[in-house]
């Protein structure tokens, strides 16, 4: 199987509070998608590799990635989910459903190539696929709802955070995408739709400083990571 990759990089990052998607924001003046994007295509040998943005979007155009001959761009959709399920389809016929497509936020520029790596290896002959995702290191709380009151501590032991790159099969992802959209299913990575659809997604553990930038303070600890990997 070939392998695609696909970067969803059409949210508003509305957290972050900047004038500008977070995605969009500069370290040592180059974008965050474009230092994204290098981490993954320097690493790794994609057949194609598509960049959902969002359809008003002034940035892109000023991106290193816009001119890139190895990347496509695309409209991206309302939620995260529907921007995947776009450049799923520009891929559409150029990939076979056994193809391999690895989805990788935008806003996590801080992939070790190492982790690539085990992603790609770990999960080369696996039927379904996974993701990279890393041991919850805090003490979790399930809270009534519009109250402060803790009704229970969670059992962290078995609790993962999910990162990306998520690997999974061509075929399958798009059909889980487009069952989980039209179902209304909360979906906030590719592994959620997959196991809506009734897929059991494979976990490799990654590095924690694979953050998703999200708040401010995530800029300058995202420069630290970088100048140390
Ligand atoms: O909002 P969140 O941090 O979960 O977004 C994760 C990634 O999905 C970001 O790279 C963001 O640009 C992308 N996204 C998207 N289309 C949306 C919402 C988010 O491509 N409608």
């Amino acid at each position: 199987p070939r392998y695609w990759l696909i970067v969803p990089a059409a949210g508003s990052g509305q957290r972050m509070k900047a004038d500008c998607p977070k995605q969009y924001l500069r370290l040592d003046h180059q974008y965050i998608l474009d230092i994204t994007l290098s981490r993954l295509l320097d690493h790794a040998d994609f057949s194609g590799c598509v960049v959902a943005i969002r359809a008003d979007d002034p940035w892109w155009p000023e991106t290193a990635a816009s001119s890139d001959p190895r990347i496509d761009s695309c409209a991206g959709g309302a939620e995260r989910a529907d921007s995947v399920l776009s450049a799923l389809e520009v891929l559409a016929s150029r990939a076979d459903d056994d193809d391999w497509v690895l989805v990788h936020d935008a806003a996590r520029p801080c992939l070790h190539p190492n982790d690539l790596e085990r992603l790609l290896t770990q999960l080369h002959d696996h039927p379904v696929g996974g993701l990279l995702a890393t041991p919850v290191a805090d003490t979790l709380k399930r809270v009534a709802s519009d109250s402060n009151q803790v009704e229970t501590t969670i059992d962290r032991r078995h609790l993962w955070r999910a990162l990306t790159p998520q690997m999974f099969r061509f075929g399958a992802l798009r059909q889980a995408l487009e069952a989980a959209i039209a179902s209304d299913y909360p979906v906030t990575d590719e592994a959620s739709a997959m196991e809506y659809a009734g897929n059991v997604p494979c976990i490799v553990e990654g590095r924690p400083d694979n953050i998703k930038i999200t708040v401010p303070a995530d800029l300058a600890l995202a420069g630290f990571i970088l100048s140390r990997l």
